[in-house]
């Protein structure tokens, strides 16, 4: 360091020298004109050249210097390199329900279906009947015993009797028909002993009424159905003759073979 100082006052003497012989030249030229400046140049300055060789010892550095001031920012640097991949983001929230979209297009036909098998005989499921007066009805609180026969195929009906017997079981139509003279008239359809049905006339003198009735049951097999007068010989006013019919009908409308068809 100290070197280095001294290094740097050996330069700065030598720069003040050749100043100085500068300004020796300076002087010289404003004194060209002159005879004496010529004279002048052949003397050495004594002083000057005495001070140069009689220069001292080299004095202490001085010290250093205020720091200066801040320099400039530099120019940009060169781009960096690229940074690392960052994590991927939350899970977004759900959106909006579409629309529903387009019917597609028809599919092929199905294959046939396997074969059926084979139905009960339709006429296993008959049960039908219909029956009329030829005469007067005289007794009373029994069966009336019809005995003009339009049709009784499967000989459901009993005309001994004078009762319906039920074979298939299911629900079944009942209605009749009755001419009443010359009394008054009051029959009950009767189930197993039971009247479910009644029909009353009220006879009117010189006239010739008609009473009716019809009614659904649902039977089971076994189960019987007729008519009868209900009550004495004052209401048995159901006619016959010729020409003015009393009937009595009967039919299966559909069968029924669950277990519970009672009642
Ligand atoms: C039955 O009807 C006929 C007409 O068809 C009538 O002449 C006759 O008087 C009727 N019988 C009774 C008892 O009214």
């Amino acid at each position: 360091m100290k070197l280095l100082w001294r290094l740097l006052l050996l330069v700065l003497m030598s720069t003040k020298q050749s100043v100085a012989q500068t300004e020796d030249g300076s002087e010289l030229a404003e004194g060209e004109s002159a005879e004496a400046s010529v004279v002048k140049l052949g003397v050495p300055d004594t002083r000057q050249s005495c001070a140069m060789w009689m220069g001292g010892v080299p004095g202490t550095p001085g010290h250093s210097g205020l720091p200066g001031r801040d320099g400039r920012d530099g120019l940009a640097g060169p781009k960096g390199d690229k940074g690392d991949q960052g994590q991927p983001g939350e899970k977004g929230e759900h959106g909006e329900k579409a629309e529903p979209g387009l019917p597609g297009p028809r599919g092929f036909p199905g294959t046939p279906g396997v074969q059926g098998s084979p139905g009960n005989s339709p006429a296993s499921h008959h049960s039908a009947f219909s029956v009329g007066l030829t005469s007067p009805v005289s007794a009373t609180n029994v069966p009336i015993r019809f005995n003009k026969v339009f049709l009784n195929e499967q000989r459901h009906y009993d005309g001994i009797s004078g009762k319906f017997r039920c074979v298939l079981p299911g629900v079944y139509f009942f209605t009749y028909h009755f001419t009443i003279y010359p009394r008054d008239a009051k029959v009950g359809l009767y189930r197993n002993d039971r009247p479910v049905l009644f029909t009353y006339d009220q006879y009117k003198e010189r006239d010739l009424d008609q009473a009716s009735g019809s009614v659904l049951l649902k039977l089971q097999a076994g189960d019987e159905v007729w008519l009868q007068v209900y009550g004495e010989e004052e209401f048995s006013g159901i006619y016959s003759d010729n020409t003015n019919d009393s009937t009595f009908t009967g039919f299966l409308l559909y069968p029924d073979f669950t277990e519970e068809n009672s009642t």
